[in-house]
């Protein structure tokens, strides 16, 4: 089943997202929340944190696995993904910091960190709702366009239109990471419901692409269309060639 959830703007999107994912938090007694980085999903974040600060979301038993981190750069680095979920979700709310999972980016063996990852996710018992954002490219997580889909964590080197689509982040492009850890499409496939937030008139083409297209490796998002449970929320420019 993949709902097209069509909003009027970004702030619309991200509500609307919130919502889907408090609902599991509310809902099970060990919430298992799969959540993104990328600009896209801030505003649910901010809807997250607002909703804890009024009392009315509680994180003390949420456990959350993260997609993806660059390769070879510390926690205390900004542009780590592990440093932004702290500065825009973890650190505003009641979670546990045993609670949150994301792969370890200084851990120079890619066999062994992808091991481990695959082992983290399989052992929270399973995940109630992932969080996706999408590239233009289509790539979900770090899983870039390519010949076929990958199944578990892996270690990918990033494509040069991600590197230039990060770089404004970074001081130079020469400061981007080249490679990342990232969740495998089989990883996230597994979990039971997948939500997957776009907006903006640039990823349109994509969106269409992704989500009427034919389900294929060179558009990772495509996938989705074979989920059981996947919520497509949009604002009105990114559903605006559908
Ligand atoms: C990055 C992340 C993805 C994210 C994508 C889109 O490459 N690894 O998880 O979905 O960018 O980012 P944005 O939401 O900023 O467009």
């Amino acid at each position: 089943m993949m709902k097209i959830i069509r909003t009027k703007n970004y702030d619309e999107m991200s509500e609307k997202v919130a919502e889907l994912i408090a609902k599991e938090i509310r809902e099970n007694e060990h919430p298992v929340i799969g959540l993104a980085t990328g600009s896209t999903p801030i505003g649910a974040y901010k809807k997250l944190i607002q909703w804890y600060e009024e009392g009315n979301l509680d994180f003390s038993d949420v456990t959350t696995v993260n997609l993806d981190e660059y390769k070879g750069l510390p926690r205390e680095n900004e542009q780590s993904y592990w440093y932004f979920m702290h500065d825009n979700l973890f650190d505003h709310v009641n979670i546990r910091p045993d609670h949150v999972n994301l792969p370890d980016g200084m851990n120079d063996d890619p066999e062994a960190e992808c091991a481990r990852y695959d082992q983290v996710v399989a052992s929270t018992g399973g995940v109630h709702i992932q969080l996706l954002g999408m590239g233009h490219n289509g790539h979900i997580a770090f899983n870039e366009p390519s010949d076929s889909f990958t199944r578990g964590t892996n270690c990918v080197a990033l494509q040069q239109s991600t590197i230039d689509a990060n770089k404004r982040f970074f001081e130079s492009e020469a400061d981007v990471p080249r490679y990342a850890y990232t969740m495998g499409i089989g990883t996230i496939m597994a979990a039971k419901k997948i939500v997957i937030a776009v907006n903006g008139r640039a990823k349109a083409e994509t969106v269409k692409a992704a989500f009427t297209g034919p389900v294929t490796p060179r558009v990772p998002a495509s996938i989705l269309q074979f989920h059981p449970e996947v919520y497509v929320v949009l604002d009105e420019e990114a559903a605006s060639l559908l």
